[in-house]
Formats: structure tokens, sequence, C-alpha cells
């Protein structure tokens, strides 16, 4: 039935001979919580969603796609209360048995798509089965999704979202670190390349495992730990009163209700936090100086410590975007590790995401440690615009008309060398992320306007599409055979000495021992000069 609101019938009854009655007529309004799209609106979309696919596959992901409807017993396995109270239902009305069975039960069989993780997880057992040892697979989708949810600013009932996960990720807590940090940066990458910065979105992470730790700490036993996580998810919609009546039902404990129940118990550390900066954030701080500072000191030193999240956020360039959040714990039940969620000052999040190592294995498959996130396009599209960083008229066409991004690997990047594995990650985010011309760096070119924000002439190096191999390997001849496997342009070795080779894989050219100047800086000019068939100068 629509919603009483969205249909409205007028006209004049008459006799079947009458002249002058009118036809009746129906006016439906769009429904409660969707959007009608006209050419203007359509291009702002297609901006959005034209910079999601060109981010994920700039960074190696292959596109994908669900069916929109699924059956609802899909979303009981694993996604928790929170979206099983917001599916909307549906059916086909052409089987009497069926149309009986949903009018005595009142579930229907089928539910429109409220997220992606459960089809994919679905989509990953039907095709490897209970296949151990898959490669690392890195899928992305986009479309339309469905919440039966109450509208409000940033929140609709039918929304598009983005979805990018690695799966199959090795394990142990480095690789798992690593992979997670990977899926930070293409979100993070994304937003930056729309012209977004940390001063307006952050990155605010916190870990299921370490939370779980916490809660036995507060002697909360595991039985307990999904209303405790449950309960903290919600806290910011609850008063201090509601938050403590809750607890008390789920038999919490008060250190539980201290903590979590007032906004001072909600502890936020920036990886460049001094005292002074959170005592200003929480004023009854001051008089623990001595403790914050040594805390802090800890925080900072692990950006030097590989296999910490601070060092691996470090490695990918994220510094200015991560904050620690202890509040944020995120909705969903499957998630097992990290957990993640971007929010900008008096928004909902615009992203979420995080590690879920059970579920593919819940849907029957072998077990595959996987991580991601979901980007929607309510929250951002409301940022943008806010922002100015939304293109307009010719502008906007403009933006859209860019060619899109290369599915076929422009640069492939590897190392013989152990200790310069992270300059391999710090190569691929440089050349996924271009170079800003001298005059887009003097003049600010807004981040839609391509030609002057990487033109050449003045030194700008556009973005391209570049990939690392997830082979353990550190023999040159087999990560070639990666490389030849995945159809890349360009083979980018970086040596112990510090130099890098570039092979021109279609031209079969072999450029060595090229200086790449400190830090890199020259190596996306060099593979851009190979790719266009030059010497790379
Ligand atoms: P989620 O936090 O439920 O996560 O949704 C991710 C994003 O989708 C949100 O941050 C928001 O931008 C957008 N979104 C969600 N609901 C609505 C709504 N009613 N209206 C507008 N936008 C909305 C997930 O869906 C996870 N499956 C993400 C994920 C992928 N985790 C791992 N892989």
């Amino acid at each position: 039935m629509p919603d009483a609101t969205d249909l409205n019938r007028s006209g004049e009854a008459g006799g079947p001979g009458d002249p002058k009655a009118r036809p009746p007529t129906v006016q439906v309004r769009a429904p409660k919580g969707t959007r009608d799209a006209y050419p203007e609106d359509v291009l702002r979309r297609r901006y959005i969603t034209q910079s999601w696919r060109d981010t994920a596959i700039r960074h190696g992901f292959e596109e994908i796609e669900g069916p929109t409807f699924e059956h609802a017993d899909l979303y009981a396995v694993k996604s928790g209360e929170g979206i099983l109270g917001e599916l909307f239902q549906a059916y086909s009305g052409k089987d009497p048995g069926e149309v009986a069975s949903v009018q005595a039960s009142g579930r229907a069989p089928y539910a429109l798509r409220p997220e992606f993780t459960p089809s994919l997880a679905r989509m990953y057992v039907a095709k490897y089965g209970k296949k151990a040892d898959t490669p690392v697979t890195r899928w992305f989708t986009a479309g339309p999704y469905f919440r039966a949810e109450r509208p409000q600013r940033g929140r609709l009932r039918e929304f598009l979202q983005w979805n990018c996960d690695v799966i199959g990720t090795p394990e142990g807590e480095a690789f798992e670190l690593t992979y997670d940090t990977e899926i930070f940066d293409v979100t993070v990458s994304m937003l930056s390349a729309a012209g977004l910065d940390p001063e307006s979105v952050r990155l605010k992470c916190n870990s299921r495992r370490a939370l779980g730790d916490h809660m036995l700490r507060l002697g909360i036993g595991p039985d307990r730990h999904e209303g405790a996580l449950g309960l903290i998810d919600a806290s910011s919609k609850l008063s201090r009163e509601q938050f403590a009546a809750r607890a008390r039902e789920l038999a919490l404990p008060d250190a539980f209700i201290a903590q979590y129940g007032s906004s001072e118990g909600n502890l936020v550390i920036r990886l460049r936090d001094t005292a002074e900066s959170v005592i200003g954030r929480y004023p009854s701080l001051a008089g623990e100086r001595g403790k914050l500072d040594e805390a802090l000191e800890r925080s900072q030193s692990r950006v030097g410590v590989p296999g910490t999240i601070e060092n691996r956020v470090h490695v990918f360039g994220l510094d200015e975007w991560y904050e620690f959040d202890s509040r944020v714990v995120r909705g969903l039940a499957y998630y097992t590790g990290t957990v993640f969620e971007l929010i900008a000052d008096g928004e909902r999040a615009v992203a979420g995401g995080g590690r879920y190592d059970k579920l593919i294995e819940l849907f029957g498959g072998a077990p595959t440690p996987a991580c991601g996130f979901g980007m929607g396009d309510v929250v951002l599209g409301l940022l943008l615009e806010d922002k100015g960083l939304m293109p307009e008229g010719p502008a906007l066409m403009e933006a859209v008309s860019r060619a899109p991004a290369s599915v076929r690997p422009e640069a492939f990047v590897v190392t013989p060398d152990e200790s310069r594995d992270d300059d391999v990650i710090r190569a691929v985010a440089r050349l996924r992320r271009g170079v800003e011309s001298e005059r887009s760096e003097e003049e600010g070119a807004k981040a839609w306007d391509w030609g002057a924000r990487y033109e050449p002439a003045t030194g700008g190096v556009r973005p391209f599409h570049a990939r690392r191999s997830d082979k353990a390997t550190r023999n040159v001849g087999k990560l070639f055979k990666d490389a030849l496997a995945q159809h890349a342009r360009t083979f980018v070795v970086l040596e112990p000495d510090g130099s890098a080779t570039i092979q021109d894989l279609d031209r079969k050219r072999k450029f060595e021992k090229l200086d790449v100047g400190e830090g890199m800086v020259r190596l996306p000019a060099m593979v851009a000069s190979v790719l266009d068939g030059r010497e790379p100068g």
C-alpha cells in the first residue's frame, strides 16, 4: 500500500453521460525517503558514483554486481537486529501458497537489500565453495540499497552505497593491519580526491577485539558482550538515565555505565595530539597531565614500530585522518576486529566498515578473513554541497565526461628487498594519488578540474591504477609472473640500492637503475613517460 500521504485522489463524480464531469485524477508522490533525480541531479549522482568507481579501480579492486533483492534469511545469519528491523520485505504475489504464508506469518520470503556484505559472502562462497588458500580478492560494487528507516538528514529509505572489500587476506596480525589500513586508504583517497580534508572528516577507529578484552576487564563475560557493544553503539542517541537503565537491564556493571554513559567517558586520541589538545576536549583530564603525556608518547612512538596500527597508518600517509575513538563499535554483528567510521562534525557517518573474519565461514566457505567498508551517497552529497565541492553547470558536465580510470593496471610495484616493503606501499599510494601541478599548488585548482590540477606542463601527473603483489615471495621472476597474470602495463622494481627499474611490458623495454629521487618523488612522472612510450626522463 502506498503511504497515505503519498496518494491523493480528486475529481468529480458525474453520470456516464455528463459532459462537464472531470475524470478522477490520482496524484501519487514519490514514496517517503526516496529521491527523484532530474538531469542535473543525475549528473551530480554520476559525479559521485564515477569517483567511487575510479578510486576503487585505481586501488586494484574489480567490479562485481549482486541482485537488489535477496532471501530475507540472508540477513538473519549475522547482520544483527538493527538491519533486521529495517528490512523492506518483498514477495512476488504470484504464488497463492506464498501469499497465504506471508499473510499468516507477516514475513515475506525476500527483502530488498539493505547492505551488500551478506551478498558478498554468499557470492564468494558460491564461486569458491570450501576451497582454502584462495588468492587475495578485491571486489567493489555500487548501487541502490533500501532500509525502512525514519528519513532524516543523511538517512533515507533508498540510497546509493559503494562497497570495497578485501577477501582472503593472509592470517597474522601484521598482515591484518596492513589490509585494514589499505581499506582505510581507499575511503580516504576518494574523499580527498573530491577535495575533503581531515579538518572536515575524520577516520574514527577502534577494535572489536580490544573492546572484547576491555569488557572482560570490566567484569563482563563474553555472553554479554553483544548486548554491551550494542548499547555503546546506541549511546549517542540515549540520555545518561536511559543509558544507565538499559545497562542495568543487561546486568552491566557500574564501571561500564561510568565509562560509556557520558560523553566525558568517550576517549578520542589523534596521532598528532598533545596533552593540551586532549585537555581542550576533556577539561576533566587536566589533573592527569603526567599520565596523559605518557599515554600520548606511547601511542606516538608506535608510529615507528612495525606491526602496530599507528605504524601502518603512518606508512599509508593517513596520520592526519586517523583517530582512536573508544565509542566506535558499529551496529553490525559480524565484525570481529578493526571497526571504523568516517564522520564529519554534526553529520551521520559518511562511511563505515571493518574486519569480519568469520562471515564467509558462516555462509559455508573455508575460514576466510576479510575486511571492507560501505560509503553512502547521501551524507557525501550533503558534505560536498555544503563545502562548495560539488561542481555545477559546465564544470559538472566536464567532470563527468572525463575518461574513466584504466581497468587495466598501469603499474605493478614490487621489491626483492624486505626492508623496502613499506616503500612499495608508499610508491603505490603516490602513483594512485597523482602529483598536483605547480599551477594547482599556486592557484588552488578546484578538485574536479583535472586539467589544471594535474597539468603536465607545470609538473602534474594524473593518478594511475597501481597494484602491488599479495604474494609472499621475494623472487622477482615470480613477482614478474604475477604482474603478467594481472595484465599490468608496467613492472616497477624498487631495488635494494634505492633506485628503481621500470619495464614497459607491452613494448618490451626495460629502464634499469633509475634515480627516482628522495622519497621516490620522480617515480610517477617516470611511469607516465614509460606509459607514453618515452624514455623515463
Ligand atoms: P553501514 O554503516 O550500515 O555499513 O552503512 C555504510 C554507509 O552507508 C553509512 O556510513 C552511510 O553512508 C550509508 N547508509 C547506511 N544507511 C543509510 C541510509 N538509510 N540512508 C543513507 N545512507 C545510508 C554497512 O552497510 C556494511 N555492510 C559496510 C561494510 C562493507 N562492512 C564491511 N564491508
